[in-house]
């Protein structure tokens, strides 16, 4: 008994002296520590999730629940009002399920589940019970499926952000659920597909309070020009890229008037030109309105209020996006009102003029400067010192030489600097490449410098590199493992290349890399083990001999292999097999020998195979015809022998390339085709859209295979030089794009099918040294091939040879009896000659025919006359190629990282 009453005692005891403690503790700390069931409720929440030792390490049950990491209370009631569970970093994610206990945190106000992985389950409905949240945060934690309206239930609602949970994998059907949300602040619902909200922009007007929109790439097509009445004049922040709206710039944006400060319409396809109301957005601070189609002057009063003006104010803008546009106008009249700036970006425009020391005598803040590809030239002193330090230079395509600028001197911390194609011809000073320890991205390409290249190998952070086209004479420097894009093509850099194996360690980042057109001479070294990054290795034109490493089988990425016109010798080896992501091969112009190997058809994406000019014998492997993508297949000009197997190449059936196509990041590194024929040269620049069969100059024998009819979207056929027989497929007339066909020196026989005038796009014919016989065929484009096309034919006859047809020569060999002849043509032909005339398609040969094909041009290709209107944009070339690296490299990045659009 006295030990029981003494044991109650003394639980009596502990008990005061717990709650005393618990007394002293409030008293000391003012703290109410945490509920029991509140405890539990989070614990069963935990369990939601697999794998959960390290964040949750702090949840313990000798710590009060709201000390646990990520957990907040209130001070006085001991309420969880705060539960943060976003992972800090990407190896930390929660994976799992959100807990219904999460309804045992009733006084919950903030909830933040970002950056997790929710496994593509729905967005809980439950959460629509937290009547008390006013911060929601389930951005980036792969939820999928329709947005629960019921969200609309939560009055208390500040923030709202449901973004980044894979591009159009949540969806809502309307956005009428956020009428209730009269409290909001924050909306953000960037990747949701919300295609259908007609109403969106109504929706939001009912929200007095919104401070933040953001509703990037929302497949939003709806951008109303007018609302009666704007409500949400607090609105700081509105970001609506991304979003395809094809129309102008809405007037109820500048209604909104002196509390916007962050503007974002960039890629939203917005046509017409920049009203001069945004001078009436007095707070603006960052605008973007780049890749649109905006054109026009940039107004004169933009970013400065009247008032301003008057009370000697300055603008607050201090960010101004414009690239690609159509915009127009000089820099002294557009862009020296902007002195106040740190970002000035109107890359890609139609804008012009010499910009003078004078002019930007007050850019003193700016920090970033693309002014690239528009018509300006910097027109300053060899001793100028400019009033900014950048971290991001952008000249491209500005006129800057032809002496090296010397004003780059005084420029001590940019990351990125880009002066291609800036007409500089000149000796690189060696201060230059010291300048900034920070540099990432150098392109000085397209100029013609000369001088020393240093050793890159300590340039750390040097990751793109590009100083092609221009006259470095240098061995080949060194570079460091962390460079990601070399392109040093087009300059004369000689010596070895065995050092590239430097970079080759086993964390490096090499992507591409493009050599080509150098004098480097040695053996391809053995060393590309490590090269899994690796999607574009050109070496071509060089002096490489030896044989083709067997470690390339090991570059499992790789797209582009060029190891054309080198001397390399031997086999092909047959690791190469493994690279079959490959679409271009080209190990044409060397000294290959062996088969092809019948792996070829391994290479399934192939869509060019150039071997031209090799030492390959044997036969045509059979295997070849598997490769369906194929689009440019050159043999020419080797030993191989028997008959060409009859392929149906899938890929050259139609003109369109319907199959799926690369579009490489660095169009810099545009992949060209160079043909020959009746030694004028081709050159297709960019992806195959020209569909090639050159097998010229072999020993092939046989008949032309019927199964090459089928292919209706080859534009160049190549079979001369053979030994091919028998009749010309008598429809062959059905290959209706053909623009050049050679069959010249075999000892083909017959007739001229008839149905060859019905290839109206043909430019470029040879049948010369067969044995064909009969009339030459007449009318359309027959009427501008000369005799040189027939020669050697003794038993053809009619125009443009001199020997006149006798009644039974037109009816040709009689052992042919492919079809009649057509005499009664035979009239039509003397008057036709004076028509003759050179087609211009043909004069712009002369300068290489190009062929136009980038990601962004892809329309082009799909159209005859679009292509042919291309070679007029011959001169701006390069330009546009650097065009895709801009927007590809640096400006993007930069760009997301303030907008953090979905991936
Ligand atoms: C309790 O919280 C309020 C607001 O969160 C804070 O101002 C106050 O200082 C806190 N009291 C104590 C004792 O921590
Ligand atoms: C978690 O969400 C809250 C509310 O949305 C937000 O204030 C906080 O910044 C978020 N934390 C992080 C790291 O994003
Ligand atoms: C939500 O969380 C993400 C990632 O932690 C953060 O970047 C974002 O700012 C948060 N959103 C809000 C509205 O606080
Ligand atoms: C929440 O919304 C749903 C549907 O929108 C509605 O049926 C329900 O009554 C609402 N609940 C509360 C508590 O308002
Ligand atoms: C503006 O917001 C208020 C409060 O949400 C609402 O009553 C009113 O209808 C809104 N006006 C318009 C034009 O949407
Ligand atoms: C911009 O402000 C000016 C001067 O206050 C005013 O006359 C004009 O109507 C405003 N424009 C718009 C579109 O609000
Ligand atoms: C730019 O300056 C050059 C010479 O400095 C001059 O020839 C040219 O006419 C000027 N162009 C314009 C548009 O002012
Ligand atoms: C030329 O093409 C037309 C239409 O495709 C066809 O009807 C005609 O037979 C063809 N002519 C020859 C000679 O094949």
């Amino acid at each position: 008994m006295i030990m029981l009453i003494r044991g109650s005692k003394f639980i009596q005891i502990l008990v005061f002296y717990l709650i005393g403690l618990h007394c002293m503790e409030m008293a000391l700390t003012g703290v109410v520590p945490c509920m029991d069931s509140e405890q539990e409720a989070l614990l069963k929440i935990k369990e939601g999730f697999k794998d959960v030792s390290e964040p949750f390490s702090s949840w313990t049950a000798e710590e009060d629940c709201c000390n646990w990491r990520g957990v907040g209370c209130d001070n006085t009631t001991g309420h969880v009002t705060m539960l943060d569970l976003h992972s800090r970093d990407p190896s930390s994610k929660l994976l799992g399920e959100v807990s219904p206990s999460l309804l045992d945190l009733p006084y919950l106000r903030s909830l933040n589940l970002s950056l997790n992985h929710f496994q593509q389950t729905l967005i809980p409905e439950f959460i629509c019970s937290l009547k008390y949240i006013e911060h929601l945060n389930l951005s980036n934690a792969n939820f999928r499926g329709t947005i629960p309206s019921s969200l609309g239930n939560l009055s208390h609602l500040k923030s709202l952000d449901l973004s980044g949970n894979g591009l159009f994998y949540l969806k809502a059907e309307n956005l009428s659920w956020v009428y209730g949300l009269s409290s909001l602040e924050v909306l953000a619902l960037g990747g949701v597909e919300i295609s259908n909200a007609e109403d969106w922009l109504d929706a939001v007007n009912m929200l007095p309070s919104l401070v933040e929109l953001r509703l990037i790439f929302c497949k939003l097509h709806k951008l109303p020009q007018n609302l009666h009445h704007v409500n949400f004049t607090s609105l700081k922040i509105l970001d609506l890229s991304l979003n395809n709206f094809s129309s102008t710039i809405p007037d109820w944006l500048f209604d909104i008037g002196h509390s916007l400060v962050y503007l974002n319409l960039s890629r939203c396809q917005l046509y017409g030109v920049i009203p001069d109301a945004f001078g009436n957005l007095t707070s603006l601070i960052s605008l973007d309105l780049s890749i649109n189609y905006l054109e026009g002057p940039i107004p004169l009063t933009f970013g400065l209020f009247q008032e301003q003006v008057e009370l000697n104010r300055s603008s607050s803008l201090r960010e101004l996006y414009l690239s690609s546009n159509k915009l127009n106008g000089s820099f002294e009249r557009s862009l020296a009102q902007f002195s106040q700036l740190v970002v000035l970006d109107v890359a890609m425009n139609g804008m012009e003029g010499n910009i003078t020391e004078s002019q930007l005598l007050k850019f003193s803040s700016l920090r970033v400067l693309d002014l690239s590809s528009n018509r300006f030239a910097l027109n300053v002193s060899s001793s100028w010192i400019p009033p900014f330090q950048l971290e991001n230079i952008g000249l491209r395509s500005c006129l800057l030489g032809p002496k090296f600028p010397l004003w780059l001197r005084s420029q001590k911390n940019f990351s990125t600097i880009d002066v291609s194609n800036a007409g500089i011809v000149d000796v690189v000073p060696d201060w230059f490449w010291n300048l900034s320890s920070r540099i990432m991205l150098m392109n000085l390409s397209f100029n013609e410098l000369k001088g020393h290249v240093p050793d890159f190998s300590s340039q750390l952070q040097l990751s793109e590199l590009d100083l092609t086209s221009n006259h470095f004479w240098s061995p080949l420097p060194r570079f460091s493992a962390n460079s990601r894009v070399l392109f040093l093509a087009r300059n004369s850099f000689y010596g070895h290349i065995s050092h590239l194996c430097g970079i080759m360690s086993i964390n490096n980042s090499l992507s591409y890399l493009d050599l080509s057109s150098n004098n480097l001479s040695g053996e391809i070294p053995d060393c590309w083990k490590y090269g899994h990054n690796i999607m574009a290795l050109n070496l071509r034109s060089n002096s490489l001999s030896g044989h083709i490493p067997n470690s390339m089988g090991q570059l499992v990425r790789l797209k582009t292999l060029r190891l054309g016109n080198n001397s390399l010798s031997g086999e092909v080896p047959l690791s190469l097999k493994n690279c079959i992501d490959l679409t271009f091969l080209d190990l044409g112009k060397n000294r290959l020998w062996g088969n092809i190997l019948a792996w070829i058809e391994n290479l399934q994406n192939l869509k060019v195979l150039l071997l031209r000019f090799n030492l390959l014998s044997g036969n045509i492997p059979l295997q070849l015809c598997q490769l369906k993508y194929l689009k440019i297949l050159d043999l020419s000009s080797n030993y191989l022998s028997g008959t060409i197997p009859p392929c149906n190449f899938l890929g050259m059936t139609s003109l369109e390339d319907t199959l799926s196509y690369i579009s490489y990041p660095y169009m810099a590194y545009s992949d060209s085709v160079k043909l020959t024929f009746n030694s004028r040269e081709f050159m297709n620049h960019g992806f195959p859209f020209f569909n090639v069969i050159d097998l010229s100059s072999n020993h092939l024998s046989g008949q032309i295979p019927n199964e090459f009819i089928s292919l209706l979207g080859l534009q160049y056929l190549n079979l001369s030089g053979n030994h091919l027989v028998g009749p010309i497929p008598p429809n062959i007339g059905e290959m209706a794009n053909l623009e050049a066909l050679d069959l010249s020196r075999n000892s083909l026989s017959c007739t001229m099918p008839s149905s060859m005038t019905n290839m109206t796009f043909l430019e470029i014919f040879d049948v010369s040294f067969n044995h064909l016989s009969g009339e030459i065929l007449q009318g359309g484009q027959f009427n501008t091939f000369d005799n040189l096309s027939y020669i050697g034919n003794p038993q053809l006859c009619g125009f443009p040879l001199s020997k006149i047809c006798s009644s039974n020569e037109s009816l040709g060999d009689p052992h042919c009896n492919t079809e009649e002849g057509d005499e009664e043509k035979q009239g039509i032909q003397k008057e036709e000659q004076h028509g003759f005339k050179i087609p211009s398609f043909y004069l712009s040969m002369g300068l290489g025919f190009i062929v136009g094909y980038c990601g962004f041009w892809g329309s082009l290709l799909l159209n005859k006359s679009w292509r042919y209107a291309y070679f007029r944009f011959l001169g701006n070339m390069n330009d546009k190629f650097y065009v895709m690296v801009a927007v590809g490299a640096a400006k993007l990045k930069r760009k997301f990282q303030h907008q953090q659009a979905p991936k």
